[in-house]
């Protein structure tokens, strides 16, 4: 069993964060799947720190979500401290996270996320002090490097265990990457020898398969899945099943995408409301019928004809009828 400090998890998926998908309704929706630990998106400490209503939002969890993380990320240890306070008065969770890897220009520019791979002694007096103020386990995501003449992970790992981090996420790209191209997982072979806390990786984890190829190249605890989960919350069902018994389930049929397509939507509109949920389902409802030939029109009909939950029904419905045609 994976432990995170004080916090010990019942499997080895974790579920990455993703700013403007990873809410209470997600997480909450694909915990049952096996998922071992959620992270919050990442929430400004600055926004914190002011006590902004929006970001104030982001704080909120709940009992069937633990263990989760929730992310901060910052560029000025004062902000951060601040911010940090506010939390621990306000929020119910069981690890706090540092963004160190996001590649946004907006956010990099400040010296937040990704930028902090830069600057290794400054990164580490950072991380310190936030260990030290903090009662809960710090964790840590970050990427390889700043860009492919800077890789420096395993340094900035080495930095982040003696200051006190408790669990390392890599995403295994640059910042100079952003998304694309691919995660290069042998950059990390011996990583995880090289360190005596819990390490996942991250990137393009899209299967089983993948998941079980990143493990063997990478020997880290355990994987975060973050886009391949989203409208195939099964995913983390396979991975976690096959962690604990070697045997692999079958993917999910379209009446079962169906069911879960639904049961996300509806917790969705009830945490956010019906006009902001559907607005948020037109971009993630798709996904859910994505690996099935013949269900473009479906998909397209979701982001082009749906107002409301009423519309959203009918194509549930619609879907439904094709499938036992
Ligand atoms: C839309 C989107 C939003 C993301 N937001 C965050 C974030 O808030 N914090 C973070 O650490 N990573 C964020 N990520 C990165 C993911 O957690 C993950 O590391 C990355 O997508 C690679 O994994 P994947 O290929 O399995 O998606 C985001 C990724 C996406 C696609």
């Amino acid at each position: 069993m994976i432990k995170i400090g004080d916090v010990t998890l019942q499997g080895n998926v974790i579920l990455g964060p993703m700013a403007g998908i990873t809410t209470l309704a997600y997480r909450e929706f694909m915990k049952p799947f096996g998922v071992a630990l959620s992270y919050s998106e990442m929430i400004s400490d600055c926004g914190i720190a002011y006590e902004n209503q929006r970001t104030l939002d982001y704080l909120k969890t709940s009992e069937l979500d633990s263990p989760v993380g929730l992310q901060l990320f910052g560029f000025d240890i004062k902000n951060s401290l601040k911010a940090l306070e506010i939390i621990e008065n306000t929020a119910k969770y069981d690890i706090l996270d540092l963004n160190f890897g996001c590649p946004v220009h907006k956010v990099t520019k400040t010296g937040a996320g990704s930028s902090w791979l830069r600057d290794v002694t400054k990164l580490k007096e950072y991380v310190e002090k936030i260990c030290s103020f903090s009662s809960k386990p710090v964790t840590a995501k970050i990427r390889l490097g700043w860009d492919e003449s800077s890789i420096n992970v395993f340094e900035v790992s080495k930095a982040l265990e003696e200051a006190g981090v408790k669990a390392i996420t890599v995403h295994c790209r640059t910042k100079a990457q952003g998304y694309a191209g691919k995660a290069d997982y042998e950059a990390i072979k011996g990583l995880k020898e090289s360190l005596s806390i819990p390490l996942f990786v991250s990137g393009d984890i899209f299967t089983l398969e993948d998941a079980i190829k990143r493990v063997n190249i990478t020997c880290t605890d355990g994987v975060m899945v973050a886009r391949g989960g989203v409208g195939n919350p099964n995913l983390v069902r396979q991975i976690d099943h096959y962690f604990k018994t070697g045997e692999r389930l079958p993917d999910a049929t379209v009446l079962e995408q169906i069911g879960y397509a639904r049961a996300y939507a509806n917790m969705l509109i009830e945490q956010k409301g019906e006009n902001l949920a559907i607005r948020e389902l037109k971009g993630i409802l798709p996904h859910f019928f994505s690996g099935f030939p013949g269900y473009k029109k479906f998909r397209l009909r979701f982001t082009m004809n749906m107002a409301s939950a009423q519309d959203m029904e009918a194509i549930f419905n619609g879907i439904e009828k094709e499938v036992t045609l």
